[in-house]
């Protein structure tokens, strides 16, 4: 379906058209002075130029065209050659119906026939997750969320690091820790056992154990990476040891991110890669853009209109090791083998900006991508405490993402235990909800490039521009839709019809409506989840200003009531939909 604006520029085109302008000028924008009218267009200030005529005179003739259409309630300009146009009641009366009756709140498929890839996630076995990675969980999800509901064929994929120095450095410290264990024993010629010889707890204590001790023992540091080298070159006991690495690690990452909801279509890893490396720096050979360069192999891809510096792109090391970009660049290779992605979109700290630009021209000036697959580097900022530094625990030290994540909970449960009509575990349960998606909106409502300030406090505030308060609105309308049930058990809802409304802020309400399948595709071409997020705070004002004027529930003249319900039941769909976009649940209570 059309969206709203698309139609009355249709409108305000074939005006300019009819005056002998171009139809480009006929471009109409939501209003900035909403107290005058609802929307406005620029276009006569610009064709002024072309035409050599005062603006006003071509907003005038527009107007004199525009005045014969029937949806349109008043159409006026106004110096120096704005056009303001307000539509009929009806029409938007009409459109609101059409969205209410399409499946996707009238959004055009424009993903169907095509695939995304999303990479994100990008945890590292064995490493506790920690807040780093929750801004590429979330944006990630929602990007995906958003894509699908627009047709695409997207498959989120979380890539897991578990190729580097970290997996060496697990190895080393088990080795110190329990020399005799049979996996470090080069006679052992038996199967290996099936249980893994450490729990998530210990495996967890282990990285940083293990990285600390690297820092100021040199020796170990030097085993660390004889012990990678030997593992990925498939030295029996270390594969062995990896895989219970994995599958420990595995299981309590996807706990992790399921409690954020946050679901991953594909696990790939960073060694599934490894087979592809072979040939993808055989075709870069070939093609002859990769040269020895100081004893490692590189290609070069500085352009002539780079004003940064632009290093080469480094594929084997001088001591033959391979690194993040060789992955990087293989994996491209890959998803293209694999999936023919149209798109593939990169979530990830935006301080990996210069490596993602390298990987990206490198595959394409090695055609290891088709023309027509776009590759997108959303690169986010970081989360900082209120000291505006990145966020860090008491003591210094990075905060693990569970203790982030219950430190929101706890916010929230502290402000709803008073509610005395909720149980205890109710309350538990809905705080857990509730803070999750505090914390996510808190994060979603930010431009995905800029640094934000985590501050628990105002994210789990009912009030103001947060997740809590969307997910009252939308909860609140709920219970005024249940409530009316209880009483009124055989209304058809296919058969209200919406009237014309009584009051600024309920046709307001109407408007902002209107609005929804266009701030949907919008937020999802630009990448910008926080456009949802703008757009059911306003919707979420506009709804509480109608429901502060109007006695919904005790309302007589039974027209009427319908259709406010009607428009309660539009008013839900849509903000339950927007932040299921954003990866929001609407609790039923709270
Ligand atoms: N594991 C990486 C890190 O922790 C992030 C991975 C991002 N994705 C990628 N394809 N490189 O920094």
């Amino acid at each position: 379906m059309k969206t709203i604006l698309e139609l009355i520029s249709t409108d305000v085109k074939n005006a300019f058209s009819k005056c002998n302008y171009s139809s480009q000028y006929g471009n109409v924008s939501l209003s900035n002075r909403p107290d005058l009218c609802q929307f406005q267009c620029n276009g006569a200030m610009i064709a002024s130029k072309t035409y050599k005529k005062a603006p006003i005179i071509i907003a005038n003739e527009v107007v004199n065209v525009l005045n014969k259409c029937s949806h349109i309630e008043t159409v006026s300009c106004v110096m120096p050659g704005f056009i303001n146009i307000t539509l009929t009641d009806k029409f938007i009366i009409n459109y609101l119906n059409d969205i209410s009756k399409s499946n996707n709140l009238g959004c055009m498929q424009i993903g169907s026939d095509k695939t995304i890839i999303i990479d994100y996630g990008g945890p590292n076995v064995a490493k506790p997750l920690h807040i780093g990675h929750l801004r590429s969980a979330i944006i990630g999800e929602s990007i995906k969320i958003m894509a699908r509901f627009l047709g695409y064929n997207v498959l989120g994929d979380v890539h897991l690091g578990d190729w580097g120095l970290q997996i060496g450095l697990i190895m080393a410290e088990l080795e110190r820790r329990y020399p005799d264990l049979v996996y470090f024993n080069s006679n052992y010629t038996q199967d290996y056992p099936c249980e893994p010889p450490f729990d998530i707890t210990e495996l967890e204590e282990i990285y940083p154990s293990a990285s600390n001790f690297s820092k100021t023992n040199s020796l170990f540091l030097k085993k660390a990476k004889k012990v990678t080298y030997d593992f990925q070159n498939g030295h029996r006991g270390y594969r062995a040891l990896w895989k219970h690495i994995l599958n420990v690690s595995i299981a309590d990452l996807k706990k992790n991110y399921s409690n954020l909801n946050v679901y991953f279509d594909l696990w790939n890893k960073e060694s599934d890669i490894q087979d592809y490396i072979p040939d993808v720096i055989k075709s870069l050979k070939d093609n002859g853009l990769a040269y020895i360069s100081q004893g490692a192999l590189v290609v070069d891809v500085k352009e002539d209109r780079d004003t940064r510096e632009m290093p080469p792109c480094i594929l084997v090391k001088s001591d033959g090791a391979t690194l993040y970009s060789t992955t990087d660049i293989s994996t491209i290779a890959e998803r293209v083998e694999t999936y023919n992605p149209d798109e593939i979109i990169y979530v990830v700290d935006k301080r990996q900006e210069l490596h993602f630009e390298q990987v990206f021209r490198c595959a394409k000036k090695g055609k290891l991508v088709p023309q027509h697959t776009k590759l997108t580097f959303l690169g986010f900022g970081t989360m900082n405490g209120k000291d505006g530094k990145p966020f860090k625990t008491r003591d210094g030290g990075v905060m693990r993402l569970e203790n982030l994540i219950s430190q929101v909970c706890d916010e929230v449960y502290n402000k709803i235990k008073t509610n005395k009509s909720i149980s205890a575990t109710e309350a538990k349960d809905i705080s857990n909800k509730v803070g999750i998606s505090a914390l996510k909106y808190g994060d979603l409502s930010n431009q995905i490039a800029k640094d934000y300030i985590f501050d628990p406090e105002r994210f789990t505030s009912f009030e103001g521009n947060t997740g809590p308060y969307i997910q009252y609105t939308a909860v609140r309308i709920k219970s005024i839709l249940n409530k009316f049930e209880e009483t009124n058990c055989s209304y058809e809802t296919n058969n209200i019809s919406l009237q014309v409304p009584k009051s600024n802020s309920e046709s307001n309400l109407m408007l902002t409506l209107t609005q929804v399948n266009d701030v949907i595709t919008d937020s999802f071409i630009k990448y910008c989840p926080n456009k949802i997020c703008q757009y059911i705070y306003d919707l979420s004002n506009d709804f509480n200003k109608f429901y502060h004027e109007n006695r919904i529930l005790t309302e007589e003249n039974s027209l009427q009531q319908l259709s406010w319900i009607k428009l309660l039941m539009i008013t839900e769909e849509v903000l339950t939909t927007c932040l299921d976009l954003i990866g929001i649940e609407t609790p039923d209570k709270m």
